[in-house]
Parts: structure tokens; C-alpha cells; sequence
């Protein structure tokens, strides 16, 4: 079968490479891709932005695509999904109605407080005014929240009134997120540590992946402004077989049954960031109708299944409960990034140094592109590094011997990726 990828990322990167290993694919093509996927044997990159929804359907229509899959939120938001079963293509990833679990804070946590699924207690603005007088009453920290999508930028988990009252101003007098800024949420600040929790799912059926957890904070120790992600690793310890069931139980399982009682159609992956306090009690923090990324990349290294296969019998209904086989050792990707990123960086820098795949260790592309025989950077995040291990410790200590020798001007990463689960491994 032939398969589209639509996306650019890291997290299209590992989800292509793995597509490729399966034996019902015969042609795999990412659209617009990276130059990692451009180097790829299998795989071949075409030149159509992930938000050209006309120019993806022409070449889905062009070139017979048998299965469709999506990376980014941006085209399930603006309704790729639609577009592509409307002409009788089948596509994985959530319709845009119910792709506003993500696309819309509001219209999610409404949806939580519906289906009584476990949330932080929250607020909706519009007017600068009340809102401010909201955080004054509620006191700090306190959580303020763009609506809409916002790159991973909307978020301020505000310890002080004038931070919060000055996220208020930011998104609601200065727009600086735009239309997606227009309404807020406010929030009940939770304490915790924090868990991705991704399954998939044809609206019935729901398998779960190995948990994950990923680091957002651009700095060493979970500090410094948030960023898409500077690293991930899988499986997340905080998330015991006792926390996973009860994820399932009291998250996951309501919002599938939720979104089809309300009558929408939800094939595709779902993405949990969940909160587990010290009492292992769970509220969630956001709901992703996606991927994550860069979680994506340390996961597809421990699955065995055939993710094809299940995407395939997922857009086809017939998905039954089953067991993912995954590889039974530790997973861990380490971001390396252009100097100045999440903020302004420059592109076009020649990477060195990259270490050819092996069993255990693959560098997946973000911000790359191919050029006369070199790899450049071309965005913020620009490599994963990814590998496995015995331990989170020893997978570790590989990805950072591989990180020693590869380098390109003003490249930064975090020196710490799995910190958390390693201190867990020592005790
Ligand atoms: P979100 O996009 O809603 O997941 O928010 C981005 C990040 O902000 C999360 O990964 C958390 O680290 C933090 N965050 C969001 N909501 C809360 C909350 N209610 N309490 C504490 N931290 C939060
Ligand atoms: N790593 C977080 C996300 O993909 O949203």
C-alpha cells in the first residue's frame, strides 16, 4: 500500500521510519518531510506544506494513496481529515469537530466537566477586566491559557498577579497570539509530575502505547521558558501499572465513550498529558489529538507491532483489542537545538557528525533540509537523538557519547533528559 505522512517534524521523521519497516507498505511519502526523510532509502519527501489541504488531496488523488496518515495538529484542526474521507481517501486522525479536543481549551475542558472526567477546576475569559479580578480572588500560582492553537506558546503558569495579569494583557489587549488568544482559560495550578499517555484509537477500540514523559522547559532541571520539547523518554516510571489502569479508567476510556455519545468521529491518536499527583490521583492537564513530539521518537523505537497494520484497520473500524509488543528496554531522545530557540535562531548552519542508524540508536530530524550533499538546519528544533538502553542511565549515556561528536554553530540541549526516571532507577 502506498502511504502519505503529512508533516515536517521529528515526530513525522520516526513515524515514517517505522511505517517503512512494514511489510503492507510499499511506497511511503511525507509531505512537505525533512531532510532526514529525504535521506531515507524508503521513503520520498514531496514538496506540499502540511496546511496546502487542496495540494495534499491533488497528490493523494494523483499518486492512489492508500492510507493517509497525520503528524501535526494544524491540518487536523482545519479538518484534513474531512476533506480526504469526503473524496474517499482514508485518512488517520481525528474529523475537525472532534479535533478541538486540541484545538480548542475551552470546548475541552467543558468536554472533561460533561463526561466528569478528572480536570483542573478553570474559568473562561474574554474581558481583560474580570479576568484580572478572577486571579486576584483565586491568588497564585495560577494557570493562564490561549484558547487556540499557539505553537506551545500559550501557556504562562504564573506565580505572581502582575505575571498573570500581564498573560491576560499578552493574549486578550495585545493579541500576541492572535485570534487563538482572543478567549482565555484560567486554571487551578496542580502539583505533580507530569505523564504523556498516548493511545490510539478507531472511536471504539482503544490500545494504548508505552507511556512517555517529555521535557518542556528549554533549561537543565525543568527550568527557563516552556518549548515544544527538549526531550522524551519512554516508559515513564510515574506511570506504574496501577496509574496506567486508572488512566485508562477514569481518562481515556470516558473521553472515547464521551466523543461518540456526542456523536464525533475520533479515529486516530489521542495524547493524555496528564498530571499524577503524590497520592497517584490523576487530573488532566491538556489533551493533544495527535502524536507527541519529540515522545514520538523514543517510542517508535521500542515498538515491534506493525503500526501500518493498526493505523490501517483503525481508519477501517475493524481494530480489536490487542497487546503491543514493544521492545522491553528503556527509550530516550535528546533535542538538540538552534542557539536562540524557542525565540529567534538562524538556519542554513551545515550539521556534522551524525552517527549512521544502528540497532539502538537513531538520529530523527526536525529542522533540517538536504543540500548539495549536506545536512543544514532549517528550524528550532533540528535533531533528535535517540536511543535504547538497559536503564533510562545507559540509554542516556549513549545518546549523549553520540550528541559529543555531532555539532553545527550555536547548537544547544539539555544535559539532562531523564533525569526524573533515573533518580527513580537509583532508588
Ligand atoms: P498544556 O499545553 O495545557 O499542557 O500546558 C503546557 C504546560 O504547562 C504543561 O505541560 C504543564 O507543564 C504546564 N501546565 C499546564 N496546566 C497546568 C496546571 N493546571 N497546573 C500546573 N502546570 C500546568
Ligand atoms: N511533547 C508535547 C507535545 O507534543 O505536545
Amino acid at each position: 500500500m502506498k502511504v502519505l505522512v503529512i508533516g515536517s517534524g521529528g515526530r513525522e521523521h520516526a513515524l515514517a521510519w517505522k511505517l517503512s519497516k512494514s511489510n503492507l507498505v510499499s511506497e511511503i511519502f511525507v509531505a512537505p518531510g525533512n531532510g532526514g526523510t529525504e535521506i531515507e532509502e524508503s521513503i520520498k519527501n514531496i514538496d506540499i506544506d502540511s496546511n496546502d489541504l487542496d495540494g495534499l488531496l491533488d497528490f493523494a488523488e494523483q499518486s492512489s494513496i492508500d492510507l493517509t496518515i497525520v503528524g501535526p495538529e494544524d491540518p487536523l484542526v482545519n479538518g484534513v481529515t474531512d476533506k480526504f474521507q469526503n473524496k474517499g481517501f482514508l485518512c488517520f486522525g481525528p474529523s475537525k469537530d472532534a479535533a478541538r479536543l486540541e484545538g480548542s481549551k475551552e470546548f475541552m475542558k467543558d468536554f472533561l466537566l460533561r463526561h466528569d472526567i478528572p480536570t483542573a477546576s478553570y474559568k473562561t475569559f474574554t474581558d481583560s477586566k474580570k479576568a484580572i479580578s478572577y486571579i486576584k480572588e483565586q491568588g497564585c500560582p495560577i494557570v493562564i491559557k490561549a484558547d487556540g492553537l499557539a505553537a506551545g506558546k500559550g501557556v504562562t503558569v504564573a506565580s505572581s498577579i502582575s505575571q498573570a495579569t500581564e498573560a491576560i494583557n499578552q493574549s486578550l489587549n495585545s493579541k500576541a497570539f492572535g485570534d487563538a488568544g482572543s478567549k482565555i482559560v484560567i486554571e487551578e495550578y496542580l502539583e505533580g509530575e507530569e505523564a504523556s499517555f498516548i493511545v490510539l484509537t478507531d472511536g471504539n477500540v482503544v490500545i494504548p502505547f508505552a507511556s512517555s514523559q517529555d521535557h518542556k522547559a528549554k533549561e537543565n532541571g525543568d527550568l527557563g521558558p516552556n518549548t515544544g520539547g527538549m526531550g522524551a523518554y519512554s516508559p515513564a516510571p510515574v506511570v506504574t501499572e496501577f496509574v496506567h489502569e486508572k488512566i485508562l479508567k477514569e481518562v481515556i476510556y470516558p473521553t472515547v465513550e464521551g466523543l461518540k455519545s456526542e456523536g464525533y468521529d475520533y479515529c486516530g491518536f489521542l495524547y493524555a498529558g496528564v498530571m499524577v499527583d503524590s497520592n497517584q490521583n490523576i487530573k488532566v492537564l491538556e489533551f493533544n489529538c495527535r502524536f507527541g513530539d519529540p515522545e514520538t521518537q523514543p517510542i517508535m523505537m521500542r515498538l515491534k507491532t506493525d503500526l501500518a497494520e493498526l493505523c490501517l484497520k483503525a481508519c477501517k473500524k475493524e481494530l480489536s483489542d490487542e497487546d503491543l509488543d514493544w521492545d522491553d528496554r528503556k527509550s530516550l531522545g535528546v533535542v538538540m537545538a538552534s542557539g536562540g530557540y524557542p525565540a529567534n535562531y538562524e538556519k542554513g548552519n551545515i550539521i556534522e557528525g551524525i552517527p549512521d542508524e544502528a540497532e539502538d540508536i537513531k538520529v530523527f530530524h526536525a529542522g533540517t533540509t538536504y543540500q548539495e550533499g549536506n545536512i543544514k538546519t532549517n528550524g528550532g528544533r533540528v535533531l533528535c537523538v535517540t536511543t535504547l538502553g538497559e536503564s533510562v542511565l545507559l540509554a542516556q549515556k549513549k545518546a549523549y557519547d553520540a550528541i559529543s561528536n555531532i555539532s553545527w554553530k550555536e547548537c544547544f540541549y539539555r544535559n539532562d533528559i531523564g533525569y526524573r526516571a533515573i533518580e527513580r532507577e537509583e532508588n
